[in-house]
This record gives structure tokens, C-alpha cells and sequence, in this order.
């Protein structure tokens, strides 16, 4: 029998008009990976934190190496061996991998940090996990997988012997999964017991020996994942059975509404292509190829070097993203704490921000509208929340994605671009983003769709154009569409036909 390192009893965490944590048990052994899942809001996040020591519960224990607490502490936690990885980054974007690594350890030297020192020990924990970053590279300026890294490498310099993981391959694709499981692998080896946060259930087959499933804040079971199958992990998330499949649609693509000719900038180089009416146009490439990079230029996030832009063919010249707004673009970012919403305001602030004349009659606001329109996403897209007047920062990472989502649709624009749209969001909820694309579509919008999940990409998209390294290696029709073919060309392969 294996040892409980780990044990969560009756916990509950109550906030203003919401119960996060409803009474929950469950026992973690020794050495294991346990996946915790349940859908948005379902209190995942909630729970990590009272096992940090970030919040306190309201009521019940924790017993971590036989020791019971009836509230953790930052000190506490760090003293048994918890390490934590949280959903949102907590880097510090202006300093170097290596002094994110070891920032707030004491150094022998005093008050002077050794960088040098720090970098040297910094590279050799990247070199044990067989990844290359430069650890003298601020953070902002390294990929999202690199950061993850750098958010393990953190933890682990610690000596950790629980680390928690929430949903960290979220930013991440295919290959660099494979290295973040790798890692955690290796951790597992070394005897360290994971807690496993993901939405993407077919992870967990891979990296996973047991799941404990919460809904609504409460304990629904746990399963060995060698005992279960996907089917049955997502009813028991959403207390019922859920299709899971890409929505057809009916829709003829029409007239060309935008073109794109010898872009440069941001990093891209001469990329040309041609969106119709009605279409879904999907931007396949690894993370950090130029796909996030092109659509900032498009919306006039960041600045176009040379290259024209055409709606319904006429040359537009996008300064600001004021400017895009103006033209029928909307843009979803992939980044939501960063682009996507205003974090102090509340969700019906930030649904109708974008499109204030909408909501007005007159010079007045019509609240009416407002709340209507509010609603209306709230219930499409089951944002769970105890309130429209809730501050999007109190909401669960994937509600605050679904807000996001929410204020760019209700701007109602005629080109909308998707960043990562269903990034962190539950597999019932995704459905209703898919649904909502074709409903877009069919009501003679278009759509670009940059995405990392390339079953996602290839059931959407009616065009799929791949990037690699800021530039266009290739166009595929939906005829052709192929996952091996696609990943060659976003790796620099070349195109069928060429050499
Ligand atoms: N500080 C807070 N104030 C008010 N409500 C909160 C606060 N923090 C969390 N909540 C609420 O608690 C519930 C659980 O949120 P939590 O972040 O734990 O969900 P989650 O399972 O991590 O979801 P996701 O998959 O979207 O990340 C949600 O309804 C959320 O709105
Ligand atoms: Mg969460």
C-alpha cells in the first residue's frame, strides 16, 4: 500500500455570494500523478491555494506527512514540500530566467546577488531538464513554454516534494508538452508526488495515474485513470453526457472581405492571403512561429513595416487598434490578463465597453441594453459567476477567457480574429465557443482562427495557412487537410509539389 502524503477533509471556501469549495475529501499517495479536474469554476484553482497557503479556508483540515492544519500558510506549505505552479504566471517579466528562478532566496554573499552564480545554477537546472533558454534573457522576451519551464525550474530549485501543477500546458503545443511530461516524468522519478491541473483530458492517459473529479465545488470521485475513459470523465465533470465533436455549419464562403499583401512586421515577413464572407480561415504553426505576431499587426497592436491591407477592397491603413475597430475587426488575445479584459471592472463593464454606442440611446447609456447583452453571454457561455457586477479578477481563469470572448462578440464586428479561443476552457464550454463561431459564419461574418489544438484547428477551419518562422510555408484546403502534413510544414517542411 502506498503511503497518503497528502490528505484534503471537508474543506469549504466560501466567498460573497459564491461557495468555491463545498465540503472536500480526498487522499493524494505518495509519488504519484493525480489529476484534479472539473469544468471552469468547478474550484480547482480555489483549492490549490488553500494548499498553499495563498487563502485560508472556511472550514475543514489538511494533513500533509501524517500533520494536520486547519490552515496553511506561505511558510507552512513551503516547510512540508509544497511547491506550487500557477494558472496564471507569476513571473516577473523584466528580469532574467536565472534571477526568476532563485528570486527572494538569500544569497551567502549578503545584500549583493551573485547574477553570474545565479545563472550558472539557473543553466544547469534548464540542462537536467534537457531544455535550452537563455537564462540571461529577460522572461518577456522568451516564448510561453519557456516561461512554463522557468515556473518549473522555480518550484523545483526548492526541493519541492508536492508540486502542483494548474494546467500548465495550457500555453503550450505538441512537442513542447512532450517536454514539460518529460519533466514531470523525471520529478516522479526522483519520488516527488504531482497534483495536476489540465482541461486537456487526453494528457492525463498519458501522465496521470489517478484523477479526483470536482463539480460545483464538491468531491464527485476519484478513478484510476487505467479504470476509465474519456467518455466517463467528462460525464462525470458535467453530471451528464456530453457530445464531444466539431458542429457542422451551412454556410457558402463568399466575396473576398480581407487581403492581406507582403506583410513585414512584427517579426513576419511577406505573408499574403485573402479571407472570405463567411469563411473560417485557421493559422496553423509552434508556439512562436509569427501567428500571434501577424494578427496583433492586423489589429494594429503593434506596427506594420510594409505591406497593404484590404477590406472589401479597399486599402486600409490600421494605426491603432481603435482604428481595426473602426474597419469591422475584432480581435479574442490569447494573452487575457494581459489584452483581453480590465481585471478591476466588473463583467458587464467589460462585455460592453467595446461597443458603447450600442448600448446608448441618445446620450444616455441604456443600462437595459447593457444588462440584456450581459446576460445574454453569461448564459451562452455559462460564465459562473453569483453576479453581472462581479469584478472579472474574483472570476476562474476559464470564466475570465469566456468574458474576453463576450466583449469582442458583442462589439459585433465583421472580421473577427480568435487567438487560442477555447485555451483553458472546459470541454462543455467549448462546444458552445465552436457553436457560436459557426453561428458568426452563418450570419455572413469571417473569421481568423489561430490555435495550438490541431484537431480543433483542422474540425473549424474551412482553410488552414501555416506559419513557420514569420513566414507562409503553406495554404491547405480542407480536402487536404492532414495533422502529419500540416505539422511538417509548421516545422519548415515544404510544400506538396515544391521543393
Ligand atoms: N476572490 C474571489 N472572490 C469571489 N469569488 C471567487 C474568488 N476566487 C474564486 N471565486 C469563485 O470561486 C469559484 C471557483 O473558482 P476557481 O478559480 O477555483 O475555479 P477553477 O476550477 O480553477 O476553474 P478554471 O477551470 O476556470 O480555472 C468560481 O465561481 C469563482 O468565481
Ligand atoms: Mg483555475
Amino acid at each position: 500500500m502506498a503511503n497518503t502524503i497528502l490528505s484534503v477533509r471537508e474543506i469549504t471556501k466560501d466567498y460573497p455570494g459564491v461557495r468555491a469549495i463545498d465540503h472536500l475529501s480526498f487522499d493524494v499517495e505518495e509519488g504519484e500523478v493525480h489529476a484534479l479536474i472539473g469544468e471552469n469554476g468547478a474550484g480547482k484553482s480555489t483549492l490549490i491555494k488553500t494548499l498553499s497557503g495563498a487563502i485560508t479556508p472556511t472550514a475543514g483540515t489538511i494533513v500533509v506527512n501524517g500533520k494536520e492544519f486547519s490552515e496553511m500558510t506561505p511558510k507552512l506549505a513551503k516547510e512540508q514540500g509544497i511547491g506550487v505552479i500557477y494558472q496564471e504566471f507569476t513571473l516577473v517579466p523584466g528580469i532574467s530566467a536565472a534571477e526568476n528562478v532563485f528570486l527572494g532566496e538569500k544569497t551567502s554573499k549578503g545584500i549583493f546577488v551573485n547574477i553570474k552564480e545565479r545563472e550558472r545554477r539557473a543553466k544547469e537546472l534548464f540542462d537536467e531538464m534537457q531544455v535550452e533558454i537563455d537564462v540571461s534573457k529577460p522572461v518577456r522576451d522568451l516564448s510561453p513554454a519557456c516561461q512554463q519551464i522557468v515556473e518549473i525550474a522555480k518550484a523545483v530549485s526548492k526541493e519541492v516534494k508536492i508540486l502542483i501543477m494548474d494546467e500548465p500546458t495550457a500555453p503550450l503545443t505538441v512537442s513542447e508538452v512532450d517536454t514539460l511530461f518529460r519533466v514531470v516524468r523525471d520529478l516522479k522519478k526522483k519520488g516527488v508526488t504531482i497534483i495536476y491541473i489540465s482541461h486537456r483530458l487526453e494528457e492525463l492517459f498519458e501522465i496521470a495515474d489517478r484523477v479526483t473529479v470536482m463539480r460545483d465545488g464538491a468531491y464527485v470521485g476519484t478513478e484510476k485513470m487505467a479504470d476509465i475513459d474519456r467518455r466517463k470523465l467528462i460525464a462525470m465533470m458535467a453530471g451528464r453526457e456530453l457530445k464531444e465533436s466539431y458542429p457542422s455549419r451551412k454556410v457558402d464562403v463568399g466575396e473576398e472581405v480581407l487581403r492581406v499583401e507582403n506583410l513585414y512586421g512584427n517579426g513576419d515577413r511577406n505573408i499574403s492571403f485573402a479571407l472570405h464572407r463567411g469563411e473560417i480561415l485557421g493559422f496553423a504553426g509552434l508556439v512562436g512561429a509569427g501567428r500571434t505576431e501577424l494578427m496583433r499587426v492586423i489589429y494594429g497592436a503593434d506596427p506594420m513595416e510594409s505591406g497593404k491591407v484590404y477590406i472589401h477592397g479597399k486599402e486600409v491603413h490600421i494605426k491603432c487598434c481603435g482604428d481595426a475597430i473602426q474597419a469591422g475587426i475584432g480581435y479574442i488575445p490569447e494573452d487575457r490578463k494581459a489584452h483581453g479584459v480590465f481585471l478591476p471592472m466588473t463583467i458587464k463593464w467589460n462585455t460592453v465597453i467595446n461597443n458603447l454606442k450600442a448600448f446608448s440611446s441618445g446620450l444616455f447609456v441604456d443600462t437595459k441594453k447593457e444588462n440584456r447583452a450581459a446576460e445574454e453571454y453569461r448564459e451562452k457561455f455559462r460564465i459562473k459567476t453569483p453576479s453581472l457586477e462581479q469584478r472579472v479578477r474574483n472570476l476562474s481563469g476559464g470564466n475570465q477567457q469566456k468574458v474576453v470572448l463576450a466583449k469582442t462578440l458583442a462589439a459585433n464586428s465583421e472580421i473577427v480574429i480568435f487567438d487560442e479561443p477555447t485555451r483553458g476552457i472546459d470541454v462543455g464550454a467549448k462546444q458552445e465557443i465552436y457553436k457560436l463561431m459557426n453561428e458568426l459564419v452563418e450570419s455572413g461574418k469571417s473569421i481568423l482562427m489561430v490555435s495550438s489544438d490541431m484537431p480543433e484547428l483542422l474540425g473549424m477551419s474551412d482553410r488552414v495557412i501555416v506559419i513557420y518562422e514569420g513566414e507562409k510555408t503553406g495554404e491547405v484546403s480542407k480536402e487536404e487537410f492532414n495533422q502529419n502534413y500540416i505539422l511538417d510544414l509548421a516545422s519548415g517542411g515544404k510544400e506538396n509539389g515544391t521543393d
